[in-house]
């Protein structure tokens, strides 16, 4: 049975992915690392938990020798939005703190790292409908230019010092147990929150701009899978587009409205957010992704809204 170390999981991904891999993997087997004590209760009240910066090597090694670490996921990441205005401290975490994760695992004999990319890989010179999965990736922010780096890097550590690393470029997230940080697809989530509550929507994106998305389950299950699948069959490593739905703000707006019909959309664009979405693809070819792993999303957008919606009533309790 692995020995699970989640480095970030008190963030919108590792809130859900922490549950998923304790039922999996058994309670004591996975260790949810907090950062300043941003762990949500249904982490604190169940299973090991620890805090972790990851700026600071020492605290990775020491927590990895005490629970007898063997895996680890780093979910810990300063996102899009908030990294172009502190460009410096996404430095430290999202690329020193890389380092540092992979050098403490090679240390203590970790066996496998997962590590998640994103559709902010890709830049301006990319195609943007189907974005194939082995492309030109010339991003012009920070955020991007660390999720090249995370997965050359951690092509380079699998290859070259003996770490099974793997990873996926992650559309934008939608979820409803916690909410997102700073990305730039966060409207997709915001969105839900303030049309049952208020009815009404101010979106920072253009109505036309058509992000590639995925609900959390998918993501859940695309990590996990992809952390189970059998190592012969992978010629990727940290590299693997998945793909699950497109949507523009307008077309989230609709399929609300078909079931909140007094919902208004508004538009006030943040310019430092237009234009990351602007630089990122439509759609992504995951033809890689099915290949060697089979990969294979199940919700589409109507499926995503009618869940986001019943499981977000009963959190809000409205
Ligand atoms: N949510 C999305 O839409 C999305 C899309 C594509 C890729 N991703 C990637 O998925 C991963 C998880 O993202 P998320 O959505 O859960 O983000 P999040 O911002 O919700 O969580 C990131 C966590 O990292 C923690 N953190 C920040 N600095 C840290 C440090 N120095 N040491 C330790 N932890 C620190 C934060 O406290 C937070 O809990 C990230 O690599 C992100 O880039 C997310």
């Amino acid at each position: 049975m692995k020995k699970i170390l989640v480095i970030g999981a008190g963030g919108q991904i590792g809130s859900d992915l922490v549950p998923v891999l304790q039922k999996t993997f058994g309670f004591n087997n996975v260790i949810s690392a907090g950062y300043q004590n941003d762990l949500p209760d249904h982490i604190l009240n169940k299973g090991p938990y620890t805090y972790i910066d990851i700026r600071n090597k020492k605290q990775i090694e020491e927590n990895i020798q005490k629970y007898n670490i063997d895996t680890i996921f780093n979910l810990a990441s300063i996102l899009s939005a908030l990294a172009e205005k502190e460009y410096l401290l996404s430095y430290e975490v999202n690329f020193t703190g890389l380092i540092n994760i992979l050098e403490a695992s090679k240390s203590n004999n970790v066996k496998q790292v997962m590590l998640v990319s994103s559709i902010a890989a890709f830049g301006s010179y990319t195609p943007k409908e189907m974005t194939p999965n082995d492309t030109i990736q010339n991003p012009n922010t920070i955020y991007g230019i660390s999720k090249v780096f995370t997965e050359l890097i951690g092509n380079y550590y699998s290859d070259k010092k003996g770490i099974d690393v793997r990873g996926i470029r992650l559309p934008g997230v939608i979820s409803w147990k916690r909410e997102p940080t700073a990305g730039t697809t966060d409207y997709a989530v915001d969105i839900f929150y303030k049309a049952i509550l208020e009815k009404e929507y101010t979106c920072f994106l253009d109505k036309n701009t058509k992000l590639p998305m995925i609900y959390m389950p998918d993501a859940i299950n695309a990590l996990v899978n992809l952390l189970n699948a059998e190592k012969s069959q992978l010629k990727h490593k940290v590299d693997f587009n998945i793909n699950s739905m497109s949507f523009t703000p307008k077309e989230l707006a609709k399929s609300i409205k078909e079931r909140i019909p007094d919902f208004k959309m508004l538009y006030k664009i943040d310019p430092l957010r237009q234009s990351i979405a602007d630089s990122w693809p439509n759609s992504l070819d995951d033809n890689i992704a099915k290949e060697e792993w089979n990969w294979k999303a199940k919700y589409n957008i109507n499926q995503m809204v009618d869940d986001m919606l019943y499981n977000l009533k009963l959190k809000l309790n409205k």
